[in-house]
């Protein structure tokens, strides 16, 4: 029975462009997706954006655009990007849509009756200034722990503590600069630490899907056992479901002024997504996908690639959501690690925060970022490292030297030499490719998302298929005047290779295969029952250039771009959506999700001179720089200002700077702030560096001084 499946992808936030951490995720399940299409399977794959909350609407309002036009704008944008990069949706929808309110009002009222809505009034931080509540990432203050200024209100960048906003010194609103006072308010609850819910969640963890599948990787299924206890404890909290206005969202029924937070109706996005694509494919019931009751009988998956910053929503409250609402739960997560790039977090100051747009803009083919990335996915929760040097290498030799050559060596004589008809193949040789073909487990590899397993057993069939060009010499053979049918056969034995090796690859690289396609004039590519050779007699086209090899200087020119690219308003993202993957999924991130932080020109209050002298400024050369063990954010500076010793200071810089690349330069520092004692030492002063003022990393730039300036030189 071919399965049919709902796959979704997490939706986008509508604030911010994608980029090539994005589409880490993105790429897996679009492989996925068209493999199991090629199986057979009816596949429907959905997504949306995530157009909700608070940095939404400030975003909107800062550009001076109602945030309906914002999310119109980025919609555009972001299905532009999905589309260069091959990633193709079923439906890309929006969260701020008919379907998805409809969707979110019914599981809200069935939660209600099912008694797991409480209310319940709390005290938060309230912007008097801008008349709304604050989220924790617009209230910035100072480390209530080590005391390091502009901090945000869940945790702090300097020593990783994490705690409530109010516990912040000197608090300050991020979006008005006012001090925020506290204020009650009515808030709604979802009750997950219900024994029901824990209970249900135990169970759910340890479930599989209608194809025997696990529900969790081994790793997602730890931090589930992690996050709810032994057996017989509770250690799960009730999740704030609502929000004051001004909000942008939905208004929960019958609560005039209070909306339904993001992360309620973000999930829900999958079905409304889904349920608009279901009215324009005849003979669906939706139902059949969505309600629990069916889907013992339907046997329909749902299966939700996510990134691993966002399984605590997935795997906690949406399915205890999903099933006291009476809806099916998902059948699977598959959760990927974050990207990383050279080893090192993406940072806009080495150009490493590449968006999908520059690299289109800078004429890159996408398919060798979607064979680079299923090189490295191996179907676990580890992240992902793009080494630049080995993308080029990866591509150059796998694809281009191996895999396109057994075509580009073989292909013209077909056409010059037989009339652009195949001829019969080697038995012997075409058995043994088939053989060594359905031993390697690719197509297991695919289904359990280890493509760099499946690659590199397609490489390893690329090189036999190499091995039998080298051996048979097709271009010696040319030149003998009674070999001309040996050559007809070595070639159409090599171009059969050659399309078997495409259609393993087709998931992967879906244009290139539709390109062979054409060139061998067959219809698309399905996955064989068995791997027959080409027929005799039959007709190609003539053979194009399929593939270019990239160059070093392509890369140097995406990264040029995207340094250069720098814009204050992207940043935001970057920053808090990169830094704090790993806080938002060791803390309790129920709140901390909501990243992008508002953008603020609001300058501090005026000084006087004498107040400004008071400030000593000192040029400093870097004489050392190291990571400091346990710290996420620190690099340990020794810094020389024709001091009898150097200084040692902690800058939280370790998000946008390689030590390596620091030792040595010039920059400022403040020299007569006092001493302070943190966990890993003294820090005798402060670096000074430009950000964008939300405090975000990696938007973070040291500065330096012209050439020529010495160090203890006074900066004033
Ligand atoms: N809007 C939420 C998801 C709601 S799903 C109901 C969100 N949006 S996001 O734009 O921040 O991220 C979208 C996806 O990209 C998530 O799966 C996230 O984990 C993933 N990634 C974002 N940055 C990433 C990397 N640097 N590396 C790998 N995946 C990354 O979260
Ligand atoms: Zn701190």
């Amino acid at each position: 029975m071919p399965r049919t499946i709902l796959v979704t992808s997490a939706l986008p936030y509508a604030n911010g462009d994608i980029h090539l951490g994005h589409l880490v995720g993105y790429i897996q399940a679009d492989i996925w997706v068209r493999y199991q299409r090629m199986r057979g399977a009816t596949v429907h794959y959905v997504c949306a954006d995530d157009t909700h909350g608070t940095p939404i609407m400030l975003r909107a309002e800062k550009e001076g655009i109602t945030p309906e036009a914002l999310i119109a704008r980025v919609h555009g944008e972001h299905l532009r990007d999905f589309s260069s990069f091959g990633v193709a949706f079923d439906n890309y929808h929006s969260t701020h849509s008919s379907e998805n309110k409809a969707y979110a009002e019914d599981i809200y009222a069935r939660l209600k009756a099912s008694g797991f809505i409480d209310t319940r009034a709390i005290e938060q931080y309230y912007d008097p200034v801008k008349q709304m509540f604050l989220p924790d990432r617009f209230i910035k203050g100072e480390c209530p722990k080590c005391g390091a200024a502009d901090q945000y209100g869940d945790n702090c960048e300097v020593c990783g503590a994490a705690y409530a906003p109010t516990e912040l010194k000197n608090p300050y609103s991020a979006v008005s600069g006012a001090q925020p006072v506290l204020k009650t308010s009515e808030h709604f609850f979802f009750r997950l630490s219900d024994p029901r819910a824990v209970e249900f969640l135990r169970e759910w963890t340890r479930g599989s899907n209608a194809a025997g599948t696990r529900r969790l990787q081994l790793e997602a299924a730890n931090k589930m056992r992690e996050w709810l206890g032994d057996e017989g404890e509770n250690k799960l909290s009730d999740w704030d479901i609502s929000r004051d206005a001004p909000y942008f969202g939905f208004e929960i029924p019958d609560a005039p002024g209070k909306y339904f937070y993001v992360w309620l109706d973000a999930p829900i996005g999958y079905l409304a997504s889904f349920r608009n694509l279901a009215e324009r494919i005849s003979g669906i019931d939706v139902l059949d996908f969505t309600d629990a009751n069916r889907v013992e009988s339907s046997g329909i998956d749902m299966v939700h690639f996510i990134g691993k910053d966002i399984l605590y929503f997935h795997a906690l409250f949406w399915p205890a959501m999903l099933h006291f609402a009476g809806y099916r739960t998902p059948s699977q997560l598959c959760v990927n690690g974050f990207l990383t790039v050279d080893g090192a977090k993406m940072s806009k100051s080495r150009g490493t925060f590449i968006t999908a747009q520059s690299y289109v803009d800078q004429g890159l083919n996408t398919e060798w970022l979607r064979y680079y990335f299923a090189s490295k996915s191996n179907g676990t929760m580890e992240d992902i490292d793009l080494n630049l040097d080995d993308m080029i290498a990866k591509v150059n030799s796998d694809l281009v030297g191996k895999y396109i050559n057994i075509a580009s060596r073989c292909a013209g004589f077909i056409t010059k030499r037989f009339e652009s008809r195949l001829g019969q193949t080697d038995i012997q040789a075409c058995s043994e490719f088939s053989a060594a073909l359905e031993t390697g487990g690719i197509a297991q590899a695919y289904d359990e998302r280890d493509y760099a397993r499946a690659l590199r057993e397609i490489m390893r069939l690329a090189d036999l298929a190499n091995q039998y060009v080298n051996d048979n010499k097709p271009w010696e053979l040319a030149k003998q005047q009674d070999a001309s049918e040996r050559l007809h056969v070595v070639c159409s034995t090599a171009l059969t290779f050659f399309r078997d090796l495409t259609r393993l690859l087709k998931p992967v690289l879906p244009a290139l295969s539709a390109q062979v396609e054409a060139f061998l004039r067959v219809p698309a590519f399905d996955w064989p029952t068995s791997w027959s050779p080409l027929p005799a007699g039959h007709e190609i086209a003539n053979y194009q250039h399929l593939m270019t090899r990239i160059e070093r200087k392509q890369v140097d020119a995406l990264l040029e771009a995207n340094r250069a690219s720098l814009a204050p308003a992207n940043d935001e993202e970057a920053g808090s959506k990169v830094a704090s993957s790993q806080q938002r999924h060791s803390q309790h991130q129920a709140h901390a999700a909501e990243t992008e932080a508002a953008q603020t020109l609001d300058l501090e209050p005026t000084i006087s001179i004498d107040e400004f002298t008071k400030i000593d400024l000192r040029i400093a050369r870097i004489v050392a720089a190291e990571h400091v063990e346990g710290a996420a954010k620190l690099i340990r500076l020794s810094l020389d200002i024709g001091e009898a010793a150097p200084r040692q200071v902690f800058a939280g810089i370790k998000s946008a700077y390689d030590p390596a690349a620091l030792v040595g330069r010039m920059t400022v520092m403040v020299a007569n702030l006092a001493p302070r004692k943190m966990k890993f030492g003294m820090s005798e002063g402060m670096v000074l560096a430009a950000s964008d003022g939300t405090g975000a990393t990696p938007g973070l730039f040291i500065l330096s001084p012209d050439v020529g300036a010495t160090p203890g030189m006074r900066v004033k």
